[in-house]
């Protein structure tokens, strides 16, 4: 799936994509296989070159995928991390690709090489919770199928709740047949049943810690649900953005470590901008919700536009996603 993520809703820390230490930020990879999970959707096999290793990954992690000049996405990795030879991202045909998934479906073939980031994670598992519960929705089960390898391997106790509009476009069903603690549901079908996400979340034990990764209606829905939990037990991952993009300009950035002092005009986004100023500046959803675009706020009030931070943190405005967000103030001051 294509990937945004973002921190426990609870907790104050304003997340950084990790990513391994002493990864190198770029790598190249080899399409081994392709295989069709569902209508729509495959799985992508990616192994390292020869001689060469991939740098490992923790459940919940993403890759960024350089698909052409200007265009990366982050899919989540959806085999198990004790996995060190492959890679695998599920890739759905979304209908209104901007390019991405479109271009993965109709480009990548198996013997192809391909340019991918490191693994990055800001979905991470909790391994210590004695309770896990996974609420997924369509390709959003992608990060909950390392979490699952993972909480396997560890013997800790854990659920899924998936729910999909129709069998037929329902991804990797096969594998979580295996897993009896599996709730599956298929909500447009003649008899399916919805997800009572309000029962699932009021039945979790404090100690529990929820994850959810679905339509941004229902991450919505789920933060709001579980507004009262203990901090730090709610982790959500959006994976489409519903942003509305700051293109208004009209105020200036003064890049405090560079001294630089850069305009942003109307029509352009603040990452735009900066990278016409030479700035350097990493992206990759462009669209304020992978969180690769952080920028540090000195001064000034940031139109916040993301869907990575939290509403806590928007408010601090410490920090800013530069893909999308604008700004309030004539001025922002950048720490960069
Ligand atoms: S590039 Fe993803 S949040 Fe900005």
């Amino acid at each position: 799936m294509q990937t945004t993520v973002r921190p426990s809703a609870g907790e104050g820390a304003i997340a950084v994509p990790q990513t391994q230490a002493g990864a190198p930020e770029s790598l190249k990879a080899r399409i081994r296989a392709v295989r069709w999970e569902a209508e729509g959707i495959n799985t992508y096999e990616l192994e390292p070159l020869p001689g060469e290793r991939f740098p490992p990954f923790t459940a919940g992690a993403h890759i960024n995928v350089r698909l052409t000049p200007g265009l990366t996405r982050s899919y989540s990795l959806a085999n198990d991390p004790s996995q060190r030879d492959r890679y695998e991202i599920g890739v759905q045909l979304a209908p209104e690709s901007r390019g991405g998934s479109r271009h993965i479906h109709e480009n990548w073939r198996p013997g192809q090489v391909v340019e991918i980031s490191a693994p990055r994670n800001n979905f991470p598992l909790e391994e210590g919770a004695t309770r896990t519960i996974l609420i997924a929705g369509g390709i959003g089960i992608t990060p909950m199928l390392s979490m699952i390898a993972r909480l396997e391997a560890l013997g800790r106790r854990w659920e899924l709740h998936y729910v999909s509009r129709r069998r037929a476009i329902a991804g990797y069903l096969d594998r979580l047949e295996e897993h009896l603690p599996a709730n599956v549901l298929f909500d447009e079908e003649p008899g399916g049943l919805r997800l009572d996400l309000a029962a699932v979340v009021a039945a979790a034990p404090p100690e529990a810690h929820l994850y959810c990764c679905g339509p941004a209606g229902m991450i919505q829905a789920f933060e709001a649900l579980a507004a009262g939990r203990p901090p730090g037990t709610v982790h959500v991952e959006y994976f489409s953005a519903d942003v509305e993009v700051a293109i208004g300009g009209d105020y200036v950035l003064e890049l405090r470590r560079s001294g630089k002092t850069v305009a942003v005009q109307d029509g352009e986004t603040m990452l735009d901008a900066l990278l016409s100023a030479g700035a350097n500046i990493g992206f990759a959803c462009s669209e304020g919700v992978c969180g690769t675009c952080q920028v540090g706020v000195l001064e000034g009030v940031p139109d916040h536009r993301d869907q990575f931070l939290t509403e806590e943190e928007k408010r601090a405005n410490r920090t800013v996603m530069v893909c999308c967000s604008g700004s309030r103030t004539p001025k922002l001051v950048l720490d960069i």
